[in-house]
């Protein structure tokens, strides 16, 4: 499989660093969905020049995965004992410095154009997480702020991944920015939607998360708008606070009467289905089909 040629050109990337210690803590990182990578091979095949931007690109994506880790103090990430759980904070930034690095070293040599892409987006990263951090220190209900950060956060990358594999490919590279633009806002969206309706269990991490950890996602802000003031009170009360099963099942029962997470989805829903139509006028059924099932995931 071409994915599995990714694989190994990140192994391959990896060791040629001659860091023992940095292989083994490579060998360790759990892989993730790798979607980005699927959205490359689909748009762009596999060429040995899209592999490499698709190993680039996962490094990169693992590198802010460490880093969010060690912002957001996590002692998991995909069910496993993070990096900076295990090791500390310090090797996890390094570890992340040098993902990052030396996906940007072999980028360099794949296409300026490319690199030129992938690059904006890891400064939209960056920016994205600093406003995450400063969005989470109080309740807010910008929902526009909110949303530019969601964009910067997660859609950059992805959509920096269609528009690379679109350069890459000779295709209409606007027409597959906008799909890795709607698919990765949604694909926050969704996730946001999971971290509340989804047992802890299942996700790997307690039960509504996000907002425990100060993260104000937008079923919390159209919830607020729905209740009365002094539940508006109570619910701004319990923001990045522990939540005892009381609190949280509270919250759960006013998303449920006031169709939050139907809400939710359904925003979500709008971007995917601009995403399939736009795929299915250019003939791309796989891409509509990672479209259609993003709406559909469980967790
Ligand atoms: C996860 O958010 C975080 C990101 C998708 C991006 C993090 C970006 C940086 C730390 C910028 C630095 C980048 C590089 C390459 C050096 P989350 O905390 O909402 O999601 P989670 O539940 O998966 O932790
Ligand atoms: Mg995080």
């Amino acid at each position: 499989m071409v994915i599995n040629a990714v694989e190994r050109k990140i192994e391959q990337y990896v060791s040629e660093l001659g860091d023992h210690y940095v292989s083994s803590l490579y060998r360790k990182l759990p892989h993730g969905k790798r979607l980005r990578t699927k959205l490359i091979l689909k748009i762009a095949g596999s060429d040995l020049k899209v592999i490499k931007t698709a190993a680039t690109v996962e490094m990169i994506h693992a590198a802010s995965l460490l880093h969010d880790d060690v912002i957001d103090d996590a002692n998991t990430r995909r069910g496993q004992i993070s990096v900076n759980a295990s090791e500390g904070n310090k090797t996890a930034i390094m570890m992340g410095d040098i993902l990052y690095s030396k996906a940007f070293f072999e980028l360099i040599g794949i296409s300026p154009e490319v690199a030129k892409v992938v690059s904006n987006a890891v400064v939209q990263l960056s920016l994205g997480e600093l406003a995450d951090v400063e969005l989470s220190k109080q309740f807010h209900t910008n929902r526009d702020a909110y949303l530019k950060m969601l964009y910067q956060k997660t859609a950059s990358l992805m959509e920096a991944s269609a528009e690379s594999a679109a350069i890459l490919a000779g295709k209409p590279r606007v027409a597959y920015r906008k799909y890795g633009h709607n698919l990765g806002i949604a694909f926050q969206m969704i996730d946001d939607i999971l971290d509340i309706t989804t047992d802890s269990k299942t996700l790997g991490k307690p039960a509504l998360h996000d907002f425990v950890e100060g993260k104000v996602t937008l079923p919390y802000m159209y919830l607020y708008e729905k209740l009365d003031a002094s539940e508006q009170k109570k619910l701004v009360s319990l923001h990045r606070k522990r939540l005892n099963l009381q609190d949280e099942q509270w919250i759960k029962s006013k998303m449920a009467e006031y169709h939050i997470i139907e809400k939710s989805y359904a925003e979500a829903k709008v971007l995917i289905v601009e995403a399939i139509t736009l795929m299915e006028s250019l003939g791309e059924k796989d891409l509509s089909n990672i479209a259609k099932a993003m709406i559909e995931r469980e967790f």
